[in-house]
């Protein structure tokens, strides 16, 4: 069946795929340096992710940083004839670390995927290219949003356009703060886009907000679910900053997510754009996921408010995943927002 590139392969959305391409019956080659150990040291280590997936029989781990213009042409090189697809999913994935650092930002994101792209249009033009791209290439867009602030949580009034299932990728993405992560991601993002408008290619983009799954390796910066979790689970102080803890987001999990590019793969559109996530049904408030989390684990989280917002935060978000399920109508999210939950729970209490 040919072979399935995947980058960050030991990360959250990386290892899902492996998992699912695997099944299908390809040969797997993962790339992931485990620089989420530079990004956020101490606390994500991906060795027992990479250990797991090196037990696939037709998995095989390179080390390569994606930034490595040499190491990726020898390997398309190589094996370009056999690849069949290109998931890439390693990233800088925090608004907070960008800002620090936005020249390894920059060069990861946006960079790394221009690499990817190249080598996958000189050696593999007919592979499919699926790229993790996020909402935050909208930037603060969302927050101009009229929202109504209900008692726990942020909403739209029932007869707004994107009450009911959410919002497009019509929404804009010029003339809006984005962070420097939302501009090195848009900008991996439009280019992804463009090699399929230009080139021809089997590009599909998909921009979601949080993606979420037990193996998650949650940080304060980054993995909203899985950092909540661990937060009750270990009795740690938890953080609610901002807009009284009632700002929303729609969660999908990882592996519903992999189940999304596997449809891609199977049947490819060219220069594809998709907003992706768990929907209305899947959404909840900081504070509603707080009350999720105490009666799965059944014990009280430490929390303290802090008022000052992250800039950039969404207040609402919320896919409409219209455009995709138009296109794959077989696809829907099988996991619930009480399953991603328990999973959580089942996983943390040991
Ligand atoms: N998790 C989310 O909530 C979420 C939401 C929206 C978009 N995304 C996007 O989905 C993608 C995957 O996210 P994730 O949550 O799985 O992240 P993750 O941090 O769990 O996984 C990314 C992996 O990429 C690897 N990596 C980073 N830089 C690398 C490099 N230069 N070379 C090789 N490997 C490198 C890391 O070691 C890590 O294992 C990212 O593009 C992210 O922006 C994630």
């Amino acid at each position: 069946m040919g072979i399935a590139i995947v980058t960050g392969a030991a990360g959250l959305v990386g290892a899902h795929s492996v998992e699912q391409f695997h099944a299908l019956g390809l040969d797997i080659f993962g790339l992931d340096n485990d620089m989420r150990r530079f990004f956020f040291p101490g606390i994500t280590s991906s060795d027992g992710t990479r250990a797991r997936l090196e037990s696939l029989a037709r998995y095989r781990h390179f080390d390569h940083d994606i930034r490595d213009e040499a190491a990726l042409n020898a390997l398309f090189e190589v094996y370009g004839q056999d690849i069949a697809v290109v998931v890439h999913a390693a990233a800088q994935p925090s608004h907070d670390w960008a800002a620090e650092q936005p020249l390894t930002d920059f060069s990861v994101n946006a960079m790394g995927t221009l690499l990817l792209l190249e080598a996958t249009r000189r050696h593999c033009p007919e592979a499919a290219f699926i790229f993790c791209s996020t909402n935050k290439v909208y930037g603060s867009r969302p927050n101009e949003l009229p929202l109504i602030g209900l008692e726990r949580r942020w909403d739209l009034n029932e007869s707004h356009p994107y009450f009911p299932h959410g919002i497009p990728e019509q929404m804009s993405i010029d003339g809006t703060k984005h962070s420097l992560f939302g501009v090195s991601k848009a900008a991996a993002d439009l280019m992804v886009q463009e090699y399929g408008l230009y080139f021809g290619m089997r590009t599909g983009v998909f921009r979601a907000g949080c993606i979420t799954g037990a193996s998650h390796r949650g940080a304060v910066q980054h993995g909203f679910l899985a950092y909540l979790a661990s937060c009750v689970a270990t009795g740690r102080r938890y953080e609610v900053i901002g807009h009284d803890g009632k700002q929303v987001r729609d969660n999908i999990h990882a592996a519903d997510v992999a189940r999304a590019f596997v449809a891609f793969f199977q049947s490819p559109r060219s220069g594809e754009v998709y907003n992706i996530g768990g929907g209305r049904p899947r959404s909840c408030s900081v504070i509603e996921a707080i009350d999720l989390f105490e009666e799965a684990f059944g014990k009280k989280l430490d929390r303290e408010y802090v008022p000052q917002s992250r800039p950039g935060d969404h207040i609402w978000w919320i896919s409409d995943m219209g455009r995709f399920q138009k296109h794959y109508p077989s696809w829907t999210p099988r996991f619930s927002l009480k399953s991603i939950v328990d999973e959580f729970a089942e996983e943390l209490r040991g």
